[in-house]
């Protein structure tokens, strides 16, 4: 089996071998990756991207006749990637053959609920449960890796790529990293069904400045260590063979050249094994960022810096390491070691033994109904109540006779996926407006009305280029009468359900808002809804949060359903209608608006903590919805919270416990909290900060007793006093609840 220890040997002397008969203009090849894209006909690809979608795939075949491609991305037919692969292996002077990778973020064929849906669910082993669906559908078409989990903590939801992170928390992120990588490569690097996990952007990317997608990052050292770097940590911790680097400059330094992320905390901190590849073009815009004078400049700087690949459309910056190297700038050992990590990916996968595809079983994989199986308990468990007034919800079949389905993005297919999904089926993608039709069959009037026309972004989305991802009206469509058409169904309904949210291409890479408004005339369609005085349902179809101060005040009942995949429509009807109860909980703080971000709830408590809740004259300070927070269709009470011992040495542990019972007449699951605060010491420190977590199902009338540990690791964080790791002496309050507001606390004293 590929990566035991008698095998790491054989590995390690065969890449020598084959770094050995290598030429320098062979090593550099090995560390480039190019996309090859193979467009739809016609395709104007986006020209910002520099790309030709003719001349590029040219350039690609013939570098890959001189033997100089190291990895290819962007390619998901296993014909085609074996007809690539034979090229690489059979008609280049050392035959290595090609690593594929991928961006399978939520899925390649089936499609999961967006990341911060799966991070939402609070539930490590759903997460893994629904990766490992991507990674075997991945694995079956001849995908070797994915640049995925995306790890960056975000808190500013004007930055779109929110959507493909966890959220804004440290130890939720970290959580769900290692849930993802487990996921995406099993139990070793290389086994049957898996794929190379590539955390990324490393690191910093989500604190863009202004919420502008690749705007500088200036972050202090404290803020890396203690919330943005944790979950990159954990993701390597839990084996990630790779990691990305990010486009944007950190503290000045472009991040793809930064030799403090990469070889000081990745490789001399952390131990890091695996290679690094640089994002999107990030080698050769070192030019563009005005740090490196040249191409070569560039790609010897970024591979001193610690980044072992390049990710080059065209034109890399790789192809002058040769040339680095002649003129002194790339030491051999520098660029040899580089290409021995790449060279140990491709043993452990097996790919020198065996390097093609199976088409006929790749076809068997990817129709595997398991999958949308899965797919469909990850939306269902993704799901978050924000309200639900006098139990609205779950609605009764039986007593309903006619229901309103409102809005565009209710009966959208390509909405339902939502972004970054390339490979999927739309034919079997179920959005919400056919789940509630299927789910209900005959027994109730269904009627639908897109009630507002789409909205375009001001300028078109880069993934719009791949076809079908722009929304348009239906042909024919009169805003004026679809208006009216809406608020008549409503009228004559016994209950109308709203989508709204964002359209898929107005969320993701390059995705940033300068508000959180629900586009379009969505708000005034949902109030025209409501004055119907028909019962409403609003769903929530988002990745970021959104304006909803109207809502949370006139809409009884509001659930974030997010972009929940081609299950997505089967679940939100299992959802509406009781059969699963919703239990998902917030990963971000959900501000009022705009206005209010960075919003977030591990604040310090400054010398006015009394005042947190009234710090703008014109709006409150606290969130719409805190972290953490989620309602379901049962109600729980939480008591005898208790410490096993009052006071701990600086490196003890103490457990806590807590009693949560469920007082609903169904099963339903609990997401218990622990939430930590050290009163004092040689730092201030956050107000509180999420340190365990736990879903938990607990049958209507029961009572579950559940332990945490809080041990050093929970307390221990960087100190920019002491610049470095430390643990102080202090009393600590814990709190257990059901989100960050939790108030049943207790406390325990740290002795030096
Ligand atoms: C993109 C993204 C990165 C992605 C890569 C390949 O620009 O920043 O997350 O993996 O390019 O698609």
């Amino acid at each position: 089996m590929p990566g035991t220890p008698n095998d790491e040997e054989a590995l390690r002397a065969r890449a020598e071998e084959l770094l050995a008969a290598m030429t320098p203009a062979e090593k550099a090849g090995q560390l480039t990756q190019y996309f090859f894209f193979s467009l739809p006909e016609g395709a104007e690809a986006d020209p910002a991207l520099g790309l030709d979608p003719a001349a590029q795939p040219r350039e690609v075949q013939a570098a890959l006749e001189r033997g100089e491609v190291g990895s290819l991305l962007f390619v998901t037919d296993p014909a085609r990637i074996n007809e690539l692969q034979r090229r690489a292996v059979e008609g280049s002077r050392q035959g290595v053959p090609l690593l594929f990778g991928f961006d399978v973020v939520h899925g390649l064929r089936t499609i999961l609920p967006v990341p911060i849906a799966m991070a939402a669910s609070w539930d490590p082993e759903v997460i893994a449960r629904g990766q490992s669906v991507a990674a075997r559908e991945a694995r079956a078409v001849g995908i070797h890796w994915t640049f995925a989990p995306m790890v960056d903590i975000a808190r500013d939801p004007r930055w779109g790529r929110m959507i493909e992170g966890a959220g804004e928390d440290p130890f939720l992120g970290a959580a769900v990293a290692a849930a993802q990588v487990r996921g995406f490569q099993g139990d070793v690097l290389g086994a049957a069904e898996h794929v190379i996990a590539g955390p990324k952007h490393f690191a910093g990317y989500g604190y863009a400045v202004g919420g502008r997608d690749y705007d500088e990052v200036n972050l202090a050292d404290a803020e890396l260590w203690n919330t943005v770097l944790p979950p990159f940590k954990a993701a390597i911790e839990a084996g990630a063979g790779t990691v990305m680097t990010a486009y944007m400059d950190l503290n000045g330094i472009p991040a793809t050249a930064n030799a403090w992320l990469f070889t000081e905390v990745l490789r001399s901190v952390w131990g890091f094994e695996g290679f690094v590849v640089s994002d999107a073009n990030a080698v050769r815009n070192l030019t563009t960022h005005g740090f490196a004078p040249d191409l070569t400049s560039a790609g010897a700087r970024a591979l001193a810096a610690g980044t072992d690949m390049e990710m080059a459309i065209t034109d890399p910056a790789f192809a002058h390491l040769p040339e680095a190297l002649d003129g002194g700038r790339v030491e051999t050992a520098a660029l040899d070691a580089a290409v021995r990590r790449v060279l140990r990916a491709k043993l452990r996968l097996g790919l020198l033994d065996d390097p093609y595809v199976d088409e006929a079983r790749a076809r068997e994989v990817l129709a595997d109904p398991q999958h949308r199986e899965i797919a469909r308990i990850a939306a269902e468990r993704a799901a978050v109540l924000l309200k639900n007034d006098d139990d609205l919800l779950p609605l009764d079949r039986g007593a309903l006779e006619s229901l309103a389905v409102i809005g565009p993005l209710a009966a959208s297919k390509r909405d339902t996926l939502g972004p970054w999904v390339f490979d999927f089926d739309l034919g079997e993608t179920v959005p919400v407006l056919d789940g509630i039709r299927r789910h209900v069959g005959d027994a109730v009037r269904v009627e639908y009305a897109q009630g507002v026309p789409v909205v375009q972004r001001t300028f078109p989305s880069m993934f719009d280029m791949f076809g079908g991802n722009r929304p348009e009206d239906p042909e024919g469509f009169d805003p004026g009468t679809a208006f009216d058409e809406a608020v008549r169904i409503a009228r004559e309904a016994d209950v109308a359900v709203v989508v709204l949210g964002e359209w898929q291409n107005m969320i993701g890479e390059a995705a940033s808002r300068s508000s959180l408004h629900l586009p379009g005339r969505q708000l005034e369609l949902l109030q025209a809804v409501v004055a119907t005085g028909t019962p409403t349902v609003a769903l929530v179809m988002n990745g970021r949060p959104l304006d909803l101060r109207w809502a949370a005040e006139h809409v009884p009942a509001i659930l974030d359903i997010w972009y929940p995949g081609t299950q997505g429509g089967a679940a939100v009807a299992n959802l509406l209608f009781g059969e699963v109860a919703p239990a998902g909980r917030l990963p971000f703080s959900w501000p009022r608006t705009v206005g209010q971000v960075p919003m977030f709830y591990s604040h310090t408590r400054s010398h006015e903590p009394e005042n947190q809740q009234r710090r703008y004259w014109d709006e409150a300070s606290t969130p719409l919805f805190p972290f953490g927070h989620g309602l379901g269709y049962g109600r729980f009470t939480y008591g005898g919270l208790t410490v096993d011992r009052s006071s701990v040495p600086l490196d003890g542990t103490v457990t806590v416990a807590v009693e949560v019972t469920n007082t609903g007449d169904r099963e339903g699951d609990e997401v218990v909290q622990l939430y930590l605060h050290q009163r004092s010491g040689t730092a201030s420190r956050p107000v509180r900060e999420l340190k365990g977590f736990r879903r938990v199902p607990i049958a209507a009338g029961a009572t579950e007793r559940v332990e945490f540990e809080v041990g050093p690791d929970a307390r221990r964080y960087w100190n920019a006093a002491a610049r470095d790791w430390v643990l102080d002496p202090s009393p600590f309050d814990v709190w257990v609840g059901g989100d960050s507001t939790a108030e049943l606390g207790t406390s325990f004293d740290v002795i030096a």
